[in-house]
């Protein structure tokens, strides 16, 4: 089968290192994942006043998350922890009570620094975040990535060996994890 992988970049910046890193995992992944990003930086903030009346931006985000067989975060770290516009786009995601969008998703997180630490904190906080939110998260490996222009090209060419080695074997691995959670659990 061919698996369809939502993907989320967790910055709004037009300069993104996250978002070439997000390009260059495109490009080593397996060829039976498809992949689709779910913007984020269109949604309003998110207010309990809007349950029972999304407005048609959540309402087409919560249609993308559907639409996917698993989801991909791309994001980098901001004061330890993740952006504020990726976590309130994960709070839409989650409501209104009883319609979670990530319940039991097959999920992954990376994420891309200038900073040696390469989004540790950011990833054990966006961790939590989906354990809360029954997502089927990939354990292992993590990446944590150190970014740096000898690394990729903007188109996300990777252009150091060792990175192209290691983000294969990253996109490999959630491959083999999507299947084994689809395995027990069907996406409806
Ligand atoms: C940062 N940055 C940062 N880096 C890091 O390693 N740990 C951190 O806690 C933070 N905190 C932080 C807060 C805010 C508000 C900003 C704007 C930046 C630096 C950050 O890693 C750098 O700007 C990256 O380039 C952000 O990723 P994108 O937007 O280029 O994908």
């Amino acid at each position: 089968p061919t698996y369809q992988v939502g993907y989320f970049v967790g910055s709004l910046s037009s300069k993104s290192i996250n978002r070439i890193l997000s390009k260059a995992l495109i490009r080593v992944a397996p060829d039976d994942l498809e992949f689709t990003e779910i913007p984020i930086g269109n949604l309003p903030l998110y207010s309990p006043d809007y349950d029972g009346h999304f407005p048609p931006e959540a309402v087409a985000f919560k249609a993308a998350i559907a639409a996917s067989d698993a989801v991909l975060f791309v994001t980098p770290e901001y004061n330890r922890s993740i952006p504020g516009a990726l976590k309130n786009a994960i709070d839409w995601a989650s409501r209104p009570g009883g319609e979670n969008s990530f319940d039991h998703i097959p999920a992954a997180v990376i994420g891309a620094s200038k900073g040696p630490i390469g989004t540790a904190l950011a990833q054990q906080s966006l961790r939590a975040v989906l354990g809360y939110c029954n997502a089927r998260q990939m354990t292992a490996p993590e990446a944590y990535i150190q970014y740096s222009p000898e690394l990729f090209a903007p188109d996300g060419t990777i252009t150091a060996e060792r990175t192209e080695v290691f983000l294969t074997n990253f996109m490999a691995e959630f491959r083999e994890h999507i299947e084994r959670v689809l395995t027990v659990l069907p996406r409806q």
